[in-house]
């Protein structure tokens, strides 16, 4: 890796795969200079390569501190102004009874307390220093509910962590954020669809009717870590093609088609239950 004095560096956790991969190849495209934390080491390693970026192992069910490991990547590859933490497993959507304690403990330790480690670290070095921006990567499932009973309750500590950070280090030139996407088309996501493994009308449940991309999460990601979004602290953005906007309108029979009018709806969501109600030609379906 060659080192540029004028180059900001920014580390990102998961960016092995998926959206953290995303947003290494879209920062490196902005001219950041990346750093890979994953435990993919193989994988890293080659987005590294391919970036002119530093790898670094990193294991967050194994690590009880991440200082020591941010302290010699800031003496090898230089000061670290950004941080995106990605890094993140799925769990079966199970019953309570059903869901093993290591799967809800490993899922805890790797979104809440990872995101936590990495923040502490890395974000106590730069408040030090007056001046950095972490974006942490939650998710719809923590803000609305679903059968995700450790992932969606970490991810909703990780929109409230990121408050509480934003607020400590806000005086110190440290801006923290929080992107939460929706159902984002990564090839792990595509491979479960393939096995059916993933309900298919996840393309077609959000307001925009399909899937989000993961290059733009990382705009967003990109955006808020930047000189852009100066004033910007402590929220979390939503990434979800209006999947927040548009799933409760099951209750109603699902959204409709483009231009068929109030009174034709769609039909699209084979998971609801009922049939759409039929309501009269020209009437406004009620909110009641
Ligand atoms: N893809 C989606 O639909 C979606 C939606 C909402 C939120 N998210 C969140 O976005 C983030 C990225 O997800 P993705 O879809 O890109 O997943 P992904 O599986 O493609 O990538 C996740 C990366 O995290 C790494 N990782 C997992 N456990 C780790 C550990 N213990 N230590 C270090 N690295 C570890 C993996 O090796 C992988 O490279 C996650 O936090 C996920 O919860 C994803």
């Amino acid at each position: 890796m060659e080192r540029n004095s004028q180059q900001r560096t920014l580390a990102i956790t998961g960016a092995a795969n998926g959206i953290g991969e995303a947003c290494a190849r879209l920062a490196h495209a902005q001219g950041w200079r990346v750093v890979i934390l994953d435990r993919e080491a193989e994988a890293g390693q080659k987005v590294a390569d391919e970036l002119n970026g530093a790898f670094y192992p990193l294991d967050l069910l194994q690590v009880d501190e991440l200082r020591t490991l941010a302290a010699r990547i800031e003496g090898e590859v230089g000061q670290v102004h950004g941080v995106i933490n990605s890094a993140g497993i799925s769990q079966p959507t199970v019953a309570p009874d059903e869901l093993p304690l290591e799967i809800w403990d490993a899922v805890q330790q790797t979104h809440l307390r990872g995101t936590y480690l990495s923040c502490a670290a890395f974000g106590t070095a730069m408040a030090k220093r007056g001046g950095g921006s972490i974006v942490n990567i939650s998710s719809v499932a923590g803000m609305r509910s679903s059968p995700l009973y450790s992932y969606g309750p970490a991810k909703a500590a990780i929109i409230s962590m990121t408050a509480c950070l934003a607020a400590e280090w806000g005086g110190d030139g440290v801006r923290v954020n929080c992107v939460s996407p929706g159902f984002t088309r990564t090839a792990r996501v595509e491979r479960r669809l393939e096995l059916g493994d993933r309900d298919p009308n996840v393309y077609s449940n959000s307001a925009m009717g399909r899937m989000v991309e993961p290059n733009e999460v990382a705009d967003a990601c990109l955006f808020l870590l930047s000189d852009n979004a100066s004033a910007i602290t402590g929220i979390n953005l939503p990434v979800d093609c209006g999947w927040l906007v548009s799933s409760s309108w099951d209750n109603f029979g699902g959204k409709r088609s483009a231009g068929e009018g109030n009174a034709v709806l769609a039909g699209k969501r084979t998971r609801r239950k009922a049939a759409p109600p039929a309501y009269a030609s020209g009437s406004v379906p009620g909110n009641d």
